[in-house]
C-alpha cells in the first residue's frame, strides 16, 4: 500500500477549532497515529499476545473506535490460526470507508467486518474480547462508568477488556515532565513546536484523560475482577481487565 499521506493538519494556516475525527483527519490519520502514538505497533503487538491467551476458537474480537482498522488488520495477521472473527465499530464514516478499503487491499474481508454504530449503544452479546484504544479518552468522563459497565455486560463469561489510554499523573512535577519527554517524542517525529502547541489546544475538552488508578477503579466498579497495566509509556499505558468465567 502507498505511504500514508502526511499530517499537516496543525501546520501554520490550519483554521483552529476543537478536533473532530472528519475526513481531513482521515487522509492524515494513519501517518497521525504513527507519530503521536508512543509504541503504537508495540502495544498492537502485546495485545495480540494477550488475545491468544484469553480468547476461544470461534470468538469474536470487537474494536471499539476502530478508525481505519489498523489494529484488526494486523490481529487477523498476528492471530491467524486462531479461528477468530474480528469486528471494527467506528461513527465516523470516513473512517470506516478507508478501513473497508484497506480490507479489501490485505485480502482480509473473510475475517474481518466493520460496523457504523455509536460505541456507547454497543449492543453485542457473548462477545470474546473489546479492544478500546486511545477512545475511551474521547467519552465523557460521566458517560465512562454506563459505557464500561455494558462492555462487561456484553462480554462472555472470562472474556477480556483491553484498554490503551494517554493518561495523567496526579503528582504534578511527575505529569509536567512527561507531557514534556511526550512533546520532545512528537519533535523527533517531525512535529513543529507550533503544531504541538496547536494541536495540544484543539484537544484541550476533547480528550480528558484519567489516571492509571482512576482507570482501574473505573474497571474494577463495573465487575472485573483481575485489573492490570501491561504497558506504560510516560503518559501513555495499556490495561487488561478480566470478567471472571
Ligand atoms: C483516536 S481514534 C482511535 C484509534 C484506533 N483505536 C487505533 O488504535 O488505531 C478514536 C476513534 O473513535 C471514534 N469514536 C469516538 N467516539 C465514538 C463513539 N461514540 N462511537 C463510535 N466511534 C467513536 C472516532 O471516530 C475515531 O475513529
Amino acid at each position: 500500500m502507498d505511504k500514508p499521506a502526511k499530517d499537516t493538519l496543525f501546520q501554520i494556516d490550519s483554521v483552529e477549532e476543537d478536533f473532530v475525527f472528519n475526513e481531513h483527519v482521515v487522509e492524515v490519520f494513519d501517518d497521525m497515529l504513527d507519530r503521536s502514538v508512543p509504541f503504537y505497533r508495540e502495544v498492537i503487538d502485546s495485545t495480540a499476545r494477550l488475545l491468544d491467551c484469553f480468547l476461544n476458537r470461534g470468538d469474536t474480537v470487537y474494536d471499539l473506535g476502530c478508525a481505519t482498522g489498523t489494529t484488526l488488520l494486523e490481529f487477523s495477521r498476528l492471530l491467524e490460526d486462531r479461528g477468530l472473527k474480528f469486528v471494527g465499530v467506528d461513527n465516523s464514516a470516513p473512517m470506516l470507508d478507508k478501513a473497508r478499503l484497506k480490507t479489501e487491499l490485505y485480502s482480509k474481508t473473510e475475517s474481518l467486518s466493520f460496523l457504523e454504530e455509536d460505541i456507547t449503544k454497543i449492543d453485542h452479546p457473548e462477545a470474546g474480547a473489546f479492544i478500546v484504544n486511545y477512545t475511551l479518552q474521547f467519552i465523557r468522563p460521566l458517560q465512562r462508568g454506563d459505557f464500561v459497565r455494558q462492555l462487561y455486560d456484553n462480554l462472555r463469561p472470562g472474556g477480556v477488556l483491553l484498554l490503551s489510554e494517554k493518561v495523567i499523573s496526579h503528582d504534578r512535577r511527575l505529569n509536567r515532565e512527561y507531557i514534556a519527554i511526550y512533546h520532545r517524542f512528537k519533535k523527533k517525529k517531525g512535529y513543529s513546536e507550533l503544531e504541538i502547541a496547536k494541536k495540544r489546544e484543539a484537544l484541550e475538552n476533547v480528550l480528558i484523560p484519567f489516571s492509571i488508578d482512576e482507570n482501574k477503579t473505573l474497571l474494577k466498579n463495573c465487575g472485573f475482577k483481575s485489573v492490570d497495566t501491561y504497558f506504560q509509556w510516560f503518559n501513555f499505558a495499556s490495561f487488561i481487565a478480566v470478567k471472571p468465567s
